[in-house]
């Protein structure tokens, strides 16, 4: 059917949809909300006193990311996830290691081809308390497709040369998805268990900066660490090779149970993940809304200390 719309008629519906338009990616824009400054709450939680950054500028840390490639980060970017070409298997009931390892792949020559649109920062969890204790330099992408979201992780610490790959694959024609866990750099791709579960106790972590400045660019921070937050409960895929040790009890604390739980939003925490809860806890991230009570904050400590 030709439908005929009188020219005035033409021109409004287009002013219309540039309206639409315009209106689409402002409430876009505005919807992102950055990721709170860390500023430790002083609850005692962690081992060591906040690691003092403040010989470390913004310059420095630009300096050292840029020795990636300046042509792979700092990107204009309109969706902070990039989406990959659809599958080629169909109707997949369960991706296999070599698609897995195929998607590993895929992200790092994105990335090192600079099609990737990766953010930048110093990571919180990793630069504080005993891990590491110096700047952790993090780029971080989001790739996606029907059957997978993929994330890949460029990271060297400050005083280090080279920098290391490592990937997160979340198969999703399973149900619950299945997280896939790997280190990139030796000659093959290696699956890991107990090495990476000791932080990511479900799934890929949301983005927490060191410091407010120590960040590229604090928009797409925000919105990588969105489509992370909002990701599906997942199950942690371990590797044959590795026997998965006995983590004990998950921890029963109410307060967090609410969301880390087998049935929840979220994973359940075991003791092993202590130190991401004293960060997130400290940096008054977790839990996401308030602030423990100090007679919560003394009961998570005792439950910390508790010998299992
Ligand atoms: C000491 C805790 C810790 C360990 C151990 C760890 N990670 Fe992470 N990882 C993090 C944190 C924290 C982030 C988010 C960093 C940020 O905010 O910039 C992250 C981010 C990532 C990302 C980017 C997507 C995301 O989750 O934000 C990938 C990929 C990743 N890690 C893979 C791995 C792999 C693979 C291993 C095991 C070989 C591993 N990680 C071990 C703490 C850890
Ligand atoms: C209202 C729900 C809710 C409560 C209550 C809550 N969390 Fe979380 N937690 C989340 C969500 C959602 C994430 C992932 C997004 C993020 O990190 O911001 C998360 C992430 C975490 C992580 C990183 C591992 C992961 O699951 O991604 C840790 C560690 C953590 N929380 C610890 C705690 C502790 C300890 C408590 C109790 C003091 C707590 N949380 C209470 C919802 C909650």
């Amino acid at each position: 059917m030709n439908v005929k719309l009188p020219r005035r008629g033409l021109i409004l519906c287009g002013v219309f949809l540039v309206l639409a338009i315009f209106g689409a990616k402002s409430a876009e824009r505005e919807e992102i909300t950055l990721v709170k400054p860390a500023k430790s709450l002083g609850t005692g939680l962690p081992f060591l006193p906040d690691l003092d950054l403040s010989g470390f500028s913004r310059e420095e840390f630009i300096g050292l990311s840029s020795s990636v490639g300046t042509n792979r980060i700092r990107k204009a970017w309109t969706s902070p996830v990039v989406t990959l070409p659809t599958h080629p298997r169909t109707d997949v009931h369960g991706l296999t290691l070599e698609e897995v390892k195929g998607y590993m792949t895929q992200a790092r020559q994105l990335f090192k081809e600079g099609k990737a649109n990766p953010l930048s920062d110093v990571g919180l969890v990793s630069t504080q308390e005993d891990v590491i204790r110096r700047p952790m330099l993090n780029h971080i992408a989001a790739f996606s497709n029907a059957v997978a979201r993929v994330f890949l992780l460029v990271q060297k610490t400050s005083t280090d040369k080279d920098w290391g790959f490592f990937g997160i694959v979340q198969d999703l024609t399973l149900d619950p998805p299945l997280d896939y866990f790997a280190d990139m750099n030796g000659p093959a791709i290696k699956f890991e268990g107990h090495e990476c579960y000791k932080c990511h106790s479900s799934g890929p972590l949301a983005i927490h900066p060191a410091r407010e400045d120590l960040v590229m660019d604090a928009r797409l921070a925000a919105a990588i660490g969105r489509h992370i937050a909002k990701g599906p409960l997942s199950n942690y895929y371990w590797p044959p090779s590795e026997k998965k040790r006995d983590y004990g009890k998950p921890m029963a604390l109410e307060f967090c149970t609410e969301c880390h739980e087998k049935d929840g939003v979220r994973q359940s925490l075991y003791r092993v993940h202590s130190h991401p809860i004293r960060i997130y806890v400290d940096y008054g991230y977790m839990p996401p809304k308030h602030r423990l009570t100090a007679e919560q904050v003394a009961q998570l400590k005792e439950w910390l200390e508790e010998k299992p």
